[in-house]
C-alpha cells in the first residue's frame, strides 16, 4: 500500500466494536500533528450482558449490528461534518471478539467503498498505546504499561507501528484480575470500577495477599495466585469485603509498580505512559506517576474516559497511520489475535496473552 506521508490536516472516522462497547468518533489531525476530538460516542452493552456475569460474544455482535450505523450518523451530526469532509475510515480489526470485529470492519469497508475513502485497519492495542498522542501531544519513544481486560504488557513504543514488548502476563490480565475479584466479592461486571469504589472505604493492609512475581528479574506479570488468595479470604469469612477490595487493589498496585520499575531500568525512553481500561484506576495512576517522577521520567496517562474502550483512540490511531502513509486494502482481515510485537518472545504460562 502507499506510504506517502500525509502533510495536510485531515479527518478520520473511527469505529470500535472489539468487545462490549459500540463506539464511533471523529478526529482531526492537524498538519502540525496535533489532534482534535470532534465527536466521541460510546454505547455500553453492560445491561445486555449483566445477567450472564460477563460478555457473551454472540449477543455483543448482534448489538453492534443494531447500534453501529445510527451511532456513526450521530457522531457525524455532533461534529457538524458532512461525508465530503471525511478523509479516511478506521476500524478496530483486532484483537478481540471476532463477531464484533467483523461488524466494525465490514461497516468501515462499506463506507470506504461507497464514499471512495481509504480504509485503515487498527490494532486495538496500538490505539490504547497512542492515545496520549491525542490527549497530551506526547511523542515517541516512551515506555508503555498497557493494562486492560485482556492484556497486561510493558512495551517500548518507538513510533507508529514500531513496538518492542518487554513483558507480558503469564496468566491473567490486570483487568481480568479486577473482574474476577469483583465476582468473588459479589460485585457486578466490569469489576474494576466497583472494586475501586469499595476499596476506597477499606484498609489496604488488613488482608495479607501475595504479590506474584515481585522481585523477579524479568518484568512479567502474574495475577492468578492473587485471585485464588482473594477467594480464600472471601471464603474464610474473617474479613470485611471493603478490606479485601482495598488489600487486593494494593497488591495489584504493588505488582504493577515493581514490574514497571524493572522495565524502567531497562529502557532509556524519557517518558512512562499507562493506558488501557485499568489505567482509569486512581490508585494505579497515582502510584505510577510517583514511580515515573522517582526515575526522572515524564508521566502521561489519558483521562479515565479515554482509558476504557472508545472510538476516539481508534480514529486517532487511524489518523497517525494515515499520516504515515499507511492504508489497508478492503481484503484486510479481522483478527481475533493480533500481537503488537509479532517477534516478542513467548513466555511460559497457562494462558499466555499475546
Ligand atoms: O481497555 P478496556 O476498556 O477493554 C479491553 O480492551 O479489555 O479495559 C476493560 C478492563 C476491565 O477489566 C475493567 O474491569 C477494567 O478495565 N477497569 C478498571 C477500572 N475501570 C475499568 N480496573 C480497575 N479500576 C478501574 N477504575
Ligand atoms: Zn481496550
Amino acid at each position: 500500500m502507499a506510504t506517502v506521508p500525509e502533510k495536510r490536516a485531515f479527518v478520520v472516522l473511527g469505529i470500535e466494536t472489539s468487545c462490549d462497547e459500540t463506539a464511533a468518533a471523529l478526529v482531526r489531525r492537524e498538519a502540525s500533528g496535533q489532534g482534535v476530538l470532534l465527536a466521541n460516542l460510546v454505547r455500553s452493552q453492560l445491561a445486555l450482558h449483566a445477567e450472564f456475569g460477563g460478555v457473551v460474544p454472540e449477543i455483543a455482535a448482534r448489538a453492534h449490528v443494531e447500534l453501529l450505523d445510527r451511532l456513526i450518523a450521530e457522531a457525524l451530526a455532533e461534529s457538524r461534518l458532512g461525508w465530503e469532509e471525511i478523509d479516511g475510515v478506521a476500524a478496530t480489526a483486532g484483537p478481540g471478539l471476532i463477531g464484533g470485529l467483523i461488524v466494525g470492519v465490514t461497516t468501515a469497508k462499506a463506507i470506504a467503498l461507497a464514499r471512495g475513502l481509504p480504509f485503515i485497519a487498527v490494532n486495538h492495542l496500538e490505539a490504547h498505546a497512542l492515545t496520549t498522542g491525542l490527549t497530551h501531544g506526547l511523542r515517541f519513544p516512551y515506555l508503555l504499561l498497557l493494562v486492560s481486560g485482556g492484556h497486561c504488557q510493558l512495551l517500548e513504543v518507538r513510533g507508529v507501528g514500531d513496538y518492542r514488548r518487554l513483558a507480558t502476563t503469564i496468566d491473567d490480565a490486570a483487568g481480568e484480575a479486577f473482574d474476577k475479584a469483583a465476582k468473588l466479592l459479589g460485585l457486578g461486571y466490569p469489576g474494576g470500577p466497583a472494586v475501586e469504589a469499595l476499596a476506597s472505604t477499606g484498609n489496604p493492609h488488613a488482608v495479607p495477599l501475595p504479590r506474584p512475581l515481585v522481585g523477579s528479574s524479568e518484568p512479567h506479570f502474574s495475577f492468578a495466585g492473587l485471585k485464588s488468595a482473594v477467594q480464600r479470604a472471601v471464603v474464610s469469612g474473617e474479613h470485611r469485603s471493603e478490606d479485601i477490595a482495598a488489600s487486593f487493589q494494593q497488591a495489584v498496585v504493588d505488582c504493577l509498580l515493581d514490574r514497571t520499575r524493572v522495565a524502567l531500568q531497562r529502557s532509556r525512553a524519557p517518558a512512562l505512559v499507562v493506558a488501557g481500561g485499568v489505567a482509569a484506576n486512581g490508585a494505579i495512576r497515582t502510584a505510577l506517576a510517583d514511580l515515573a517522577a522517582k526515575h526522572g521520567r515524564r508521566f502521561s496517562v489519558p483521562p479515565a474516559w479515554l482509558c476504557t474502550d472508545n472510538a476516539a483512540m481508534i480514529a486517532w490511531a487511524g489518523a497517525e497511520r494515515f499520516a504515515a502513509g499507511l492504508r489497508d486494502g478492503l481484503d484486510a482481515p479481522a483478527r481475533a489475535r493480533w500481537p503488537l510485537d509479532e517477534n516478542a518472545e513467548k513466555v511460559r504460562g497457562a494462558g499466555v496473552k499475546a
